[in-house]
């Protein structure tokens, strides 16, 4: 049997309630036999300045840059934030995307998202799709997760209660799990 996949899920909201955050720790629930999901922590990361970069990178960039690296694919779940994906998300990404080696080359990924509207994130799922393509990520395309009117579909503990969005949700890590070993030569997973 091979090893496990690691996953590193990848959250673009900070605040305790989040949907997104607790959409993602639905999907460690319910990854697939052969897929571990390790949540990155994205609140110490300051904002990008150039010069703080070329003074010392900060722990927090290292330490997920370090997540990232060793993670078989990734998985992002993105907040829309006016039509695009969270300062917070786009942040982290702009500090891994200037560190050497880049982290993010080459890697498999896939993105969901929740919102409270009925488009349940797309338009940030696609901006992070257009982001990444310069970082040669590589996303899975389909099936496409938007969770719309997230209010309605998790209980006040932020458990995912919703039937279906549970279904959707545990499709994508099965197709993500397969993409990742497409991607992938099995000998290295
Ligand atoms: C600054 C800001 C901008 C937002 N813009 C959008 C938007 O463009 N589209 C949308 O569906 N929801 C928008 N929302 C509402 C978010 O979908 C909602 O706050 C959601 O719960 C955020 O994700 P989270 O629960 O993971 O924090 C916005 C929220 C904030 C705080």
């Amino acid at each position: 049997m091979s090893t496990p996949i690691k996953i590193l899920g990848i959250s673009g909201s900070l605040r305790q309630g989040s949907y997104n955050s607790a959409a993602l720790r639905a999907a460690q629930e319910l990854a697939p036999a052969g897929m571990t999901i390790e949540i990155a922590d994205l609140s110490q990361i300051p904002l990008y300045n150039d010069d703080l970069r070329k003074n010392a990178v900060p722990a927090a960039v290292t330490k997920l840059a370090a997540q990232v690296r060793a993670a078989d694919a990734l998985l992002f779940a993105t907040p829309e934030y006016n039509y695009s994906v969270s300062g917070v998300l786009k942040n982290a990404i702009d500090w891994l995307s200037r560190l050497t080696p880049q982290p993010f080359v080459g890697k498999p990924a896939a993105v969901f998202g929740a919102s409270m509207s009925l488009f349940g994130s797309a338009r940030a799922q696609y901006d992070l799709r257009r982001i990444l393509i310069y970082l040669d990520v590589h996303f899975l395309n389909k099936p496409e997760v938007m969770i719309a009117q997230a209010h309605e579909r998790f209980d006040a503990d932020g458990v995912l209660t919703d039937v279906p969005t549970r279904e959707f949700l545990g499709h994508l890590l099965t197709a993500l799990h397969d993409w990742t070993h497409q991607l992938k030569p099995r000998s290295h997973i």
